[in-house]
């Protein structure tokens, strides 16, 4: 079986090279299943995520053969293409960042960031209005 990662980001800080590895024959294992293979037996410089390994969560999103999936409950196949979602979320090879954009791609949490609390929590109560912002 042959799968081809997209890995990058490249030195230049943008976009991805492909790399092929050549696994054994893994019937019945998700593409998570091979990506972690590749990075146990072959080249742990890749990089995956997984979590839930049900579906559940979509931490493990990639986009297979052009088509956005979560690959904990793809099967793997021979051919198969995997790459990041999008590459201007790009952590590193199929890893996006998966968290809440930075404010400047959500206007309202920016001004949200920007405004003076106009109240103070209750006492005892933590105030975690600044993570939001960080
Ligand atoms: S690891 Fe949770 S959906 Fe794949």
């Amino acid at each position: 079986m042959r799968l081809t990662v997209a890995r990058g980001p490249q030195e230049s800080g943008e976009g991805s090279n492909e790399q092929s590895f050549e696994l054994p024959d893994l019937s019945g294992a998700s593409v998570s299943n091979a990506l972690q293979y590749i990075n146990r037996h072959i080249d742990g410089s890749v990089a995956y995520y997984l979590s839930c390994r049900r579906g559940l969560c979509a931490c493990c999103v990639v986009r297979i053969d052009g088509k956005i999936e979560k690959a904990c409950v793809v099967l793997a196949r021979d051919g198969m293409v995997l790459e990041p979602v999008k590459q201007s979320l790009l952590i590193k090879d199929t890893v996006v960042h998966l968290g809440m954009p930075r404010t400047s791609e959500f206007p309202l949490v920016d001004a949200a960031c920007d405004a003076q609390p106009s109240r103070k929590p209750a006492p005892g109560v933590a105030d975690d209005s600044e993570k939001m912002c960080e």
